[in-house]
């Protein structure tokens, strides 16, 4: 992951290139830095361990005028986080660079550049790639051609943007597995990770592909394909708003994002439900003759987005009636898996970028599946790019890298999948007419369900001092278990893991005692008085229970069970209905802690590298 900026203009460029950083630090934040050819000519480097507010604060204090710049803010792969890991790397005082992926020869050529007289400053993998640039500028190459000699000798992925002394009217950018974009602007132009960086300066963009090389001038962009061949990219414009990825009054992105969701679940269903029936063609034109074909499905996805999967099984195998399986992509692309006849592949991925589901998807694309199928947030990524149905969530850009509003957004898309393979394969007219009905409901739903807010952050208090905490769900609801557990973990650093109730006997109920709050999740379905028992267990050994459940489950607040109620829901949405109120505890279990909620340590939001 990190993310980079770059700029070439008129004006100065080191406040718009630490507003891109301010912007991007979703991708990485343990420690960033800039680089800016002075007028004169010199090679100006900032560098900082920390976030992009401490670069900020050195930059005040020590400016950095010039009009050609690269920037950086860091998530370590190789090399400890510290200033000398951090980006920008320079090779003697020539040209700079900035550099997200992970470099895998970067050993082989660490060796012979050392051996060819090179002094290595970091512990990183991007060094390598500034020596070779270095060294095809030094044998006369244009910094272009230089980048292009470089890129030949690397394995793995990378994005680059590249700046050199003796070139100060060229920004050179180049990308392979991770994500780039060009902004463009009057006599100005940029180089970012993703749009949100630019929009500032600009709502103009072109999206460079895998293996592109980009040579951007104050009044120009050039670009070759990776044939070599000078290729035009299409330029789109941007309908985000500035303030979209703005915090307004909120404490936390992760805290306006939750409360969010009712508009990005409405935006996620507009156009795509009729009065009584999904409309399949939204999943594109050649939608309904594939799901016709459909004998099973396999999801694949990573963190959060696999939960959304481990969900929409349990409304696969319902609605539809086909077989359907839930893969942790990291695990996925490294098997030899049997694909059944007949099957669909459906990634899902707020970012349509992480290196393990492309990856997947890359090699789910050579083994015979019918289809493939993306479910993802962001509609001009490598995800959806390279899968030939997609199914765009919409909910907007989401900074906290604990997702919220991507999860439910997804978990719409993935019912909304399920009706539509469902009308094909015999699911009942009123069934799918009923589903469609709640479906219409929902944002009215999740809007009465954060009236809650208040009352867990009044709950959170019993959280702050435990250093573990157990959540159990049945059903569907294991899967919301799981991700309240993650949420939890992620931002508030507090130990917790997800049962299904049905198996805390075999195990976990050894845990069990007064410091391990248990958490419930309980709609009133099919499973509650299986629950029960379970929960029965759990007070026969002096656990302390928090049961979320709905209004119409008769269960009684006692001692050591504290019970919050929420309004009474529909089977079919109680999943996306008990994740708000997942959600809104791991928040205020960390605001209350004060960890950092939005950018929590180790961890990052944009998972490029595998
Ligand atoms: C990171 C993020 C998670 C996300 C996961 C998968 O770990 O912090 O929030 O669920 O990546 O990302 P994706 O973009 O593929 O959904």
């Amino acid at each position: 992951m990190c993310g980079i900026v770059g700029a070439i203009a008129q004006r100065p460029v080191a406040d718009i290139l630490v507003e891109g950083l301010r912007r991007l630090e979703y991708r990485g934040y343990d420690s960033a830095g800039l680089a800016v050819l002075s007028e004169s000519g010199k090679l100006q480097r900032l560098r900082c361990l920390g976030k992009v507010a401490t670069l900020a604060e050195a930059l005040a204090d020590a400016p950095m005028p010039g009009t050609l710049g690269i920037a950086h803010t860091r998530w370590a792969t190789h090399g400890e986080p510290s200033q000398r890991n951090a980006h920008p790397h320079i090779c003697r005082e020539r040209c700079a660079l900035v550099h997200n992926g992970i470099i895998e020869n970067h050993e082989n050529l660490r060796e012979l550049q050392r051996d060819a007289g090179h002094r290595f400053t970091s512990e990183t993998d991007t060094e390598v790639i500034i020596h070779a640039i270095h060294d095809a500028l030094e044998a006369r190459h244009q910094l272009t051609d230089a980048v292009r000699i470089c890129t030949q000798l690397l394995h793995g992925a990378y994005a680059l943007g590249v700046i050199d002394r003796a070139h100060p009217e060229c920004l050179v950018a180049a990308r392979l597995g991770s994500p780039l974009v060009i902004g463009l602007g009057f006599q100005e132009h940029f180089i970012a990770s993703d749009v949100p960086a630019l929009l500032p300066v600009t709502n103009r963009f072109i999206f460079l592909e895998d293996g592109d090389l980009a040579e951007l001038s104050r009044t120009s962009v050039r670009i070759w394909n990776a044939a070599g061949e000078e290729v035009q990219r299409p330029v789109r414009t941007s309908t985000l708003s500035v303030d979209a990825t703005e915090r307004g009054a909120y404490r936390h992105f992760m805290q306006k994002e939750i409360f969010e969701q009712p508009r990005a679940v409405a935006e996620t269903l507009e156009g795509r439900i009729g009065t009584d029936q999904v409309l399949s063609a939204a999943f594109g034109p050649e939608a309904e003759a594939l799901f016709a074909q459909v004998q099973s499905v396999t999801l694949v996805a990573c963190g959060t987005s696999y939960h959304a999967g481990l969900v929409a099984k349990y409304w696969i195998e319902s609605l539809a009636k086909v077989h359907c399986q839930v893969e942790v992509a990291s695990e996925y692309r490294y098997r030899q898996p049997i694909v059944l006849d007949q099957s669909l592949f459906v990634s899902i991925s707020q970012s349509g970028e992480t290196a393990d589901t492309l990856a997947a998807l890359r090699m789910a694309t050579q083994n015979g599946y019918l289809g493939t199928l993306a479910i993802c947030n962001v509609a001009e990524s490598s995800l959806v790019r390279e899968s030939q149905f997609q199914l765009l969530t919409r909910a907007g850009p989401e900074i906290g890298v604990a997702s919220t509003k991507a999860f439910t957004t997804q978990l719409v898309a993935l019912l909304l999948l399920a009706l539509a393979l469902g009308h094909q394969r015999g699911l009942s007219a009123e069934r799918e007419a009923h589903a469609v009905q709640v479906l219409r409901a929902l944002p009215t739903q999740l809007e009465r369900t954060l009236a809650i807010d208040a009352d867990i952050a009044e709950l959170a208090q019993a959280f702050v001092e435990k250093g573990h905490t157990l959540f159990l769900g049945r059903g569907e609801q294991h899967a919301i278990a799981m991700e309240g557990a993650l949420k939890l973990k992620e931002i508030s650093y507090i130990h917790a893991e997800a049962y299904p109730a049905g198996e805390l006997k075999h195990g976990p109920l050894a845990l069990i005692d007064e410091d391990m709050p248990v958490v419930v999740v309980a709609p009133n379905n099919a499973l509650l008085e299986k629950l029960k028992s379970n929960l029965e267990e759990v007070r026969a050994r002096g656990g302390q229970l928090f049961v979320f459940a709905d209004d119409q489950v008769a269960l009684q607040q006692t001692e050591g069970v504290r019970v919050l109620r929420l309004p009474e829901s529909d089977d079919l949405i109680d999943p996306l209905v008990f994740s708000l109120p997942m959600q809104l505890l791991a928040y205020h279990v960390a605001a209350l802690k004060g960890t950092d909620v939005d950018q929590p340590r180790n961890l990052a939001k944009s998972v490029t590298v595998e």
